[in-house]
Parts: C-alpha cells; structure tokens; sequence
C-alpha cells in the first residue's frame, strides 16, 4: 500500500503544527512536478458555513492540494465537535471504520502520486475502542514524519512518540521542528538536545510566523533529506 512520497504525519501533540507541516510538504512535492493530495482522514471541530461543513485542516490541505478531490474522500468523517474523535464521533452517533478510511485513502492514491496523511491530535489518539492512529499509520503502510512543537516539554512528547513510531514498527523518516511559541528560552539547545537523542533526520526547522504562510514553510523545509 505504501507509495512512493507519501508520508503520515505525527505530531508531538495536537497544536504543534502538523496542519501546517502537512501542507508544507504537500507544496514541497508539488514543486517535484507530483500529483498531492493530503488527508485528513478524521477532523474533528466544524462549523456550519452555507450549509457545509467547514474545518480550518481541511481547508488548509485542500489548498495545498493540486487534484482537487471530493472532501468525502480526503477527510472520511468530519466531526462537528472539537474534541477527542472516538468522543465527537459518539457524540454523533457515528461510528469510525478502518476499513473505511483505507478505501478512502486508496482511490486517493490512485489519484495521486503524493499523499500525505495528517493525524489526529497525537501519535496514540484512539480512533474507537479497538484502534488507534498509530494503527491507522500502520494499516495506511506509511513512513513517518513527526513534527515537534518546540516548546517547554517537546524533549520528552519527541522522545516518547518516536518510541511509539517504533513500537508500533513503523519508521520515523524525518522530524521537523517547529517553532510555535515565539517566547521559548533555550530554543537552540531543545534543538541540539532532541538532534542528538532523535536517529531520524531533521528536515527542516520553521520559523515563528506572525502571518502562517505553508508556502513559506515549505521552503524551510528540505525533502531530499528524508530518509529512505
Ligand atoms: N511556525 C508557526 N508560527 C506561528 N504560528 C504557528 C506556527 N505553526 C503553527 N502555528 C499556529 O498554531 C496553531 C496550530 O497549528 P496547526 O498546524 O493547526 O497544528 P496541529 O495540526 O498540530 O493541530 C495554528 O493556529 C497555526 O496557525
Ligand atoms: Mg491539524
């Protein structure tokens, strides 16, 4: 199932940029001459805009995409609470299927030559009472990309997910660093500190961005130095 350039993205915990990330790289790989599409296989927190649903992932992705997708397909369950999604989807009475969010992302793939995938929240959220996002990850036969909100804590959240990438025998191809919190003392040493204990590659640090800008990330980021 795995394609070539196609990655999940993780994230040291929800909030830390992995929308954001996701979009970057989708840009990135566009700039190849590649077919992208990202995924945002559960969203959960929608408002109600002239009768759609609208969530602020969804939207950043679709931008970032170049196949223009239906959303039913890029975003399989879009919850309208902002909460855990095993919870919003009870809430609706919903019920999120694996399988359906496999057949989801393989009539993407074959519409695509790029697709990267966003999680949800952090690496272990769970998806119902058997599965997880690690699963998903794992059933999606995904390399992973983390991405590391640098703020006080991301030493041990970096640590901990890259041991559950592993656990989970899935490969933690990169890691990209993000820096959310304009305020964070000792940036550089986090930095250094994390490079030293993480084998995988740092592929591109952000920068704080009073205006967000994914095209802007993009060129921050260096997707020749993704493992292979
Ligand atoms: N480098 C950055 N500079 C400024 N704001 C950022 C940066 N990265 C993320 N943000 C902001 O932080 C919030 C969370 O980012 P997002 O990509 O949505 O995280 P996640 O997908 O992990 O929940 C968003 O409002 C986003 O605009
Ligand atoms: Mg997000």
């Amino acid at each position: 199932m795995t394609k070539k350039s196609s990655y999940f993205v993780t994230g040291t915990d929800t909030g830390v940029g992995k929308t954001l990330v996701t979009a970057a790289l989708l840009h990135a790989f566009a700039k190849t001459g590649l077919r992208v599409t990202g995924m945002k296989p559960i969203a959960a927190g929608a408002e109600l805009i002239d009768g759609e649903l609208w969530n602020e992932d969804v939207a950043m992705l679709a931008a970032a995409s170049n196949t223009n997708l239906p959303r039913a397909l890029t975003t399989t369950y879009l919850l309208r609470e902002p909460a855990a999604p095993h919870i919003a989807a009870q809430l609706e009475h919903v019920s999120l299927d694996m399988q359906q969010l496999l057949d989801c992302y393989q009539q993407i793939v074959q519409q695509s030559d790029s697709v990267i995938v966003e999680g949800v929240g952090g690496f272990c959220v769970p998806i119902n009472d058997d599965v997880d996002t690690a699963d998903l990850a794992v059933h999606l036969g995904l390399d992973v990309v983390m991405v590391v909100g640098l703020r006080l804590g991301c030493i041990n959240h970096a640590l901990l997910t890259a041991e559950a990438i592993k656990a989970r025998g899935l490969n933690l191809v990169g890691w990209v660093a993000n820096q959310i919190d304009v305020n964070m003392s000792h940036q550089q040493a986090n930095l250094q500190a994390l490079e030293q204990r993480l084998s995988a590659p740092l592929i591109g640090v952000v920068p704080w961005m009073a205006a967000v800008s994914a095209q802007v990330a993009a060129d921050k980021i260096d997707i020749s130095r993704i493992k292979k």
